[in-house]
C-alpha cells in the first residue's frame, strides 16, 4: 500500500468537483484504494506539495509530427503536403520511429499526460515502435496503423487490412494498450478502404475508430465534391459504419446541427484541439453547440498542427477560443474535459480519469508557484483562480511530478 498526502482535486463528471484541501490518496497494486480527506492510514505517508489531479488525457495527437511542430505558413491541406507528408515518410525506418516514439512519450510524461489516443503513420512499424515504448513506460496509449490508400507516393497503402489485423492481434489489450482503426480522413481513403475500415471496426468490439472531421473549409469542400450524395462530412463516415460509440473525431469545428445531433445519438466523441485550430486558422470550435447536444468531449493537443504538448496550455487556449465565441469556459469544466471527459471519449473511463476507487492511480502534481509570475498570481488565491492561472500560464514547468499506477514516472528538475 502506498499513501500520498496533499491537496487533491478531481472532476469525475462535468459539474461534480471533488476537492480535499488536505487529502489522502491510497494506492494498492497500482489502483486507487481510496481518495478522501486526510486521516492517518497507519502506513508511511509521502507528502506531495502542490495540487494533485488525475493524469491528463490527450484525446488526439500525432507522434510522427513531433519534429514538425511550428511549421510555418499554410492551412491544412497545403500544410500536410509541404510539411507533414514528407516528415511521415521517414517512419518507414523503424530506428527513426523508435527514436521519435521514445522522445514523444517522454514529452507527454513531462507534461503530465498519462493516456493518449495517438496517430502513428501508414507504416505498421511506426505502430510497433509506439506501442513498445508505451509498454516499457506503462503508459495507457491507444493507436493504430493509419489507413491512407489515396495518400501521396511513399505514404500509400491498399484496402487490404491484414497488417491491421496483425497489429490488433499483437497489441490490443496488451498491458495498458489499445488499438484504434485509424483512417487519416475521408480524402485520403478510397471507398473500398473506408468500407474495409468499417468491417475491421465491426469485427473487433474493443477497438476504437479515430479520424479527423470538419476541420477546414477547403477540406470540407473537397469532401462534399467527392461525396455529393452524403448529407454532410460526418455522413460520409456514417455510410461506411464508422460512426458509433467507439468513434473519436478530431476537430469538429464546422458542424451542422444535424451532424452534432447524429454524433450524440451514435455516442461518438470529439477531440477539441484549440492550439491546432488556431495555428492552422481552421476555425473556432463551438462548445455551446456541443453542449446543446451533449456529445462526449476530450482535449487534444494535435501536435504537430497543435503548438504544445501541454494540456494545461491547451486548456488556456480553449478558454480563448470560447471567449471568441462569447462564452466563458469554467476551469473546473476544462479540467474535467482534460481528464474524465477525455477518458469517457476514449472508452477508458472505467480505468482512469477521476481517481475513483478501483481506477488506475495515474496522477500528477501541479505546482501553482512553478514560475515567479505564477507564484505571485496564485499566492493566497482561491482554488478556482489557482486552477485557472495554471491553465493560462502553466505548461510543463508546472508539472512537478507524474505518477503511473501509483509509481513515479517523471519528476521535474528543480
Ligand atoms: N487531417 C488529415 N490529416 C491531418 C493531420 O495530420 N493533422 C490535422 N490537423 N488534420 C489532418
Ligand atoms: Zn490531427
Amino acid at each position: 500500500m502506498k499513501a500520498y498526502r496533499g491537496e487533491i482535486l478531481s472532476v469525475p463528471e462535468d459539474g461534480d468537483v471533488r476537492h480535499f484541501e488536505d487529502g489522502l490518496l491510497l494506492v494498492e497494486d497500482g489502483l486507487v484504494a481510496s481518495c478522501r480527506a486526510y486521516a492517518d492510514p497507519g502506513v508511511p505517508v509521502e507528502h506531495l506539495p502542490g495540487l494533485i489531479v488525475p493524469g491528463f488525457i490527450d484525446a488526439h495527437v500525432h507522434y510522427p509530427q513531433t519534429e514538425r511542430i511550428a511549421s510555418h505558413g499554410a492551412q491544412l491541406l497545403e500544410w500536410l503536403d509541404r510539411h507533414i507528408f514528407p516528415a511521415e515518410k521517414a517512419f518507414a525506418d523503424p530506428a527513426h520511429a523508435d527514436a521519435i516514439a521514445a522522445f514523444f512519450l517522454d514529452e507527454l510524461l513531462k507534461n503530465g499526460t498519462t493516456s493518449a489516443l495517438v496517430f502513428p503513420t501508414v507504416h505498421a512499424c511506426s505502430v510497433d515502435s509506439l506501442f513498445e515504448a508505451a509498454l516499457a513506460r506503462d503508459m495507457r496509449i491507444i493507436a493504430g496503423k493509419v489507413l491512407m490508400d489515396l495518400g501521396p507516393e511513399g505514404l500509400r497503402d491498399t484496402p487490404d487490412t491484414s497488417d491491421s489485423e496483425g497489429l490488433i492481434a499483437r497489441w490490443h489489450g496488451r498491458g495498458r494498450l489499445g488499438y484504434a482503426v485509424t483512417p487519416r480522413f475521408a480524402l485520403t481513403s478510397s471507398d473500398a478502404q473506408l468500407e474495409a475500415a468499417g468491417k475491421l471496426l465491426a469485427a473487433h468490439p474493443g477497438v476504437l475508430m479515430h479520424t479527423h472531421l470538419a476541420e477546414n473549409h477547403g477540406e470540407i469542400a473537397a469532401v462534399a465534391e467527392r461525396f455529393p450524395d452524403a448529407a454532410d462530412y460526418l455522413d460520409v463516415y456514417d455510410r461506411f459504419g464508422l460512426v458509433g460509440p467507439r468513434s473519436v473525431f478530431a476537430h469538429c469545428v464546422h458542424m451542422s446541427d444535424r451532424a452534432m445531433g447524429r454524433m450524440a445519438e451514435a455516442g461518438a466523441g470529439i477531440a477539441f484541439c484549440p492550439t491546432s485550430n488556431l495555428f492552422l486558422g481552421s476555425g473556432l470550435f463551438d462548445l455551446a453547440q456541443r453542449d446543446q447536444y451533449g456529445v462526449k468531449l476530450g482535449m487534444g493537443t494535435d501536435v504537430g498542427a497543435g503548438t504544445s504538448f501541454s494540456i494545461l496550455h491547451t486548456l488556456g487556449e480553449a478558454y480563448k477560443v470560447c471567449q471568441m465565441r462569447g462564452a466563458s469556459l469554467d476551469p473546473f469544466r476544462a479540467l474535467h474535459f482534460a481528464t474524465a471527459g477525455g477518458a469517457r471519449t476514449l472508452g477508458i473511463a472505467d480505468r482512469v480519469g477521476a481517481l475513483l476507487p478501483g481506477q488506475e492511480a495515474d496522477f500528477i502534481v501541479l505546482d501553482p508557484a512553478a514560475t515567479p509570475l505564477l507564484a505571485r498570481r496564485t499566492a493566497g488565491a482561491s482554488l478556482h483562480d489557482r486552477l485557472f492561472a495554471l491553465q493560462v500560464l502553466g505548461d510543463e514547468r508546472a508539472v512537478a511530478a507524474t505518477y503511473l499506477r501509483g509509481s513515479l514516472a517523471h519528476k521535474r528538475e528543480q
